[in-house]
């Protein structure tokens, strides 16, 4: 099996943020979040969530955005700091599967696109219903890469590869269909889905936002497609941007409960 090193870079998450950013935006309103609040952002990226969350916590409020990656966390310290939120803004390198902050600490907790990542997202879930105080908000998102639909011909090669990508190249490829089994076993109360079809009809984008070329090159070394297959898919696909009707659609989900007193 090939290695996957990883898909994220700062680009590629500010770009993927101002995609999902009505659904980001949704998530805040979850969270009720109050003047004052103490927050979290579990895998945080490049800060965006945090920065918006520090807004709306402001002034005496402040955001604790975790990620595990520190040039991410570096880049995204810049930010807060030309924003002069720096005092509002906090970024903690950390391991979501071992947080070090104390139990009933945060009025609420958001992750996005995170649990994909992990390969032990219920221990992270219980990580988090931890260090959230009863009856605070917990909202998780992610992508349901299960739900990704291309028009093409060589549909054949469209499953492969995104079966290739859930369960070889993401660790925990399944994961937005999981959530909701999740808040369950973890006993959230008042838990809700949301889910939110997404389609671009740019090929760019979708190979950008979809790991896809790391996902066809990784399948071709692991001969689960021939060079054959991955050339016939790659002109169709090409063929469609050409001719204005490539497709493709995917579902995210959000999954929110609260933490019970
Ligand atoms: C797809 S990015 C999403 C970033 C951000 N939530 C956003 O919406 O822009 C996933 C992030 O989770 C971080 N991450 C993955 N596994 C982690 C772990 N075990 N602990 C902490 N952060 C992790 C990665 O470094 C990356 O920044």
């Amino acid at each position: 099996m090939t290695e996957f090193k990883g898909p994220v870079d700062f680009d590629y998450l500010r770009k993927a943020g101002e995609i999902f950013a009505p659904i980001k935006q949704l998530s805040y309103k979850k969270m009720q979040i109050k003047q004052g609040d103490i927050v979290l952002d579990l895998g945080c990226g490049p800060g965006i969530d945090a920065i918006e969350l520090g807004r709306l916590v402001s002034p005496d409020g402040f955001v604790i955005g975790v990620d595990y990656d520190e040039v991410m966390l570096r880049k995204a310290l810049e930010q807060v700091e030309i924003l002069k939120m720096d005092r509002i803004v906090h970024f903690q390198h950390e391991n979501a599967s071992a947080l070090t902050f104390p139990d009933n600490y945060f009025n609420s907790c958001r992750s996005e696109r995170l649990f994909m990542h992990l390969n032990n997202p219920e221990q992270v879930l219980g990580e988090i219903y931890r260090v959230t105080k009863p009856g605070g908000n917990v909202v998780i998102i992610d992508t349901d890469w299960a739900s990704l639909s291309i028009d093409c011909q060589s549909v054949k090669t469209e499953q492969l590869l995104s079966n290739y990508r859930l369960e070889n190249l993401l660790t925990n490829g399944y994961s937005g269909r999981s959530l909701y089994r999740m808040f369950n076993n973890v006993h959230f109360n008042d838990i809700q889905v949301d889910v939110f079809p997404l389609y671009t009809n740019d090929l760019e984008l979708f190979y950008a936002l979809s790991l896809q070329e790391t996902v066809e090159n990784n399948a071709l070394t692991d001969n689960i497609i021939t060079q054959r297959e991955l050339d016939q898919w790659r002109m169709e696909l090409k063929q469609a941007a050409l001719n204005n009707s490539f497709y493709c659609s995917i579902n995210m989900i959000m999954v929110s409960g609260i933490k019970p007193y």
